[in-house]
């Protein structure tokens, strides 16, 4: 089974992606083939910077290394290191309706903040259709908000296959972890970016913890009773607590004598924790950009070889000969 995700080198790496996608990548290395890449393509729509583009794909390398991907064992590169992917774009998109396309929410979402369309911008889904048809992935593990690019990805493969009257393409399912698809942000909302309420995986420890004394809750008192089934400190505790330590703090919220600022802390040392044995890796690579640019190399020409032979393929039953 052929498992297959990439993630947009946008900067920092907050909780929701980590939970959301990162984590779940990095453990599907034991379920299958992983074929995992940083998305540098997809990232001009909204990097439009050198500087960034390039700090950010380190940023993004340093961050899946150290987290755990096994480069030996899986496939690990960057997009813009098989070119094969762009030319299936374009074979793609002249199997891809004008109105699937006007359908993507993320589009819709994106131009309603204001930003300003462009052809990126809205043919970026036959960009992910190319990257998960080149490898017949068979599963890419998502967040709920790329869940429709994988359904699109499915009706592009379906058109060119009738069209062809050939399964050239393998059908890909999203797959999406119902427990924690959407982390809440430090307000509530879904984490993210954008919004501001993020709360960042590799950032200084004075960072962290402006970012989840941040955390939004009601105005109860120290000598109050307190509510934990809506409380932003407890929904985001959830990701780093196990089942004895919930009931712990459901106890301590039930019990009057202390206020948020305590559950905070509680959290803030958890989310220490669970991250400083990937800190000192991730310092490790972060010194050495040469060994980074070498594995991804590495993972490139791993990914290369596939994606030649897919393309023989492809091209053969489109007629470019
Ligand atoms: P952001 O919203 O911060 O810009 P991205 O859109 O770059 O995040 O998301 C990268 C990956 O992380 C995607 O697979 C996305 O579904 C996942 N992700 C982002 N935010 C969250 C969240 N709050 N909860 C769960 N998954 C998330
Ligand atoms: N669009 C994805 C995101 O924003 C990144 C991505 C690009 C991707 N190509 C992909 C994810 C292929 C899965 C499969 O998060």
């Amino acid at each position: 089974m052929r498992i297959l995700s990439g993630i947009q080198p946008s900067g920092t790496i907050h909780i929701g992606n980590y939970f959301g996608m990162v984590k779940k990548m990095i453990d599907s290395q034991n379920d299958g083939e992983l074929f995992a890449f940083i998305a540098s393509y997809h990232a001009l729509t909204s990097v439009k910077n050198k500087e960034d583009l390039e700090r950010n794909s380190f940023e993004a390398a340093i961050n899946f290394l150290a987290l755990g991907m096994d480069v030996e064992k899986s496939t690990f590169w960057i997009q813009h290191d098989v070119k094969e992917v762009l030319e299936l774009y374009w074979i793609l998109s002249n199997h891809t309706s004008m109105g699937l396309l006007e359908r993507a929410h993320s589009y819709k979402d994106k131009t309603s903040r204001g930003i300003s369309a462009n052809h990126g911008l809205f043919s970026y889904p036959v960009l992910m259709a190319a990257d998960i048809l080149l490898f017949d992935s068979n599963i890419v593990p998502v967040g709920k908000d790329q869940i429709q690019h994988v359904e699109m990805t499915r009706d592009i493969a379906i058109s060119f296959n009738h069209s062809y009257k050939k399964e050239i393409f393998t059908l890909p399912l999203a797959k999406v972890d119902e427990e924690v698809a959407t982390v809440p942000g430090t307000d509530g909302a879904k984490m993210s970016k954008s919004y501001n309420n993020t709360i960042d995986m590799f950032t200084s420890s004075k960072t962290r913890k402006k970012q989840v004394m941040g955390i939004v809750t009601d105005s109860k008192e120290l000598n109050e009773a307190k509510e934990w089934e809506n409380c932003n400190i407890y929904a985001i505790s959830k990701l780093f607590m196990n089942d004895d330590e919930l009931k712990d703090l459901q106890k301590r919220y039930e019990t009057p004598g202390e206020g948020y600022g305590h559950f905070k802390q509680t959290l803030l040392a958890k989310i220490e924790n669970y991250f400083a044995p990937y800190e000192e890796k991730r310092e490790y690579f972060s010194q050495r950009p040469k060994e980074v640019r070498d594995i991804l190399e590495f993972g490139a020409a791993k990914a290369r070889k596939i994606a030649a032979s897919k393309m023989e393929q492809i091209r053969d039953v489109v007629g470019l000969i």
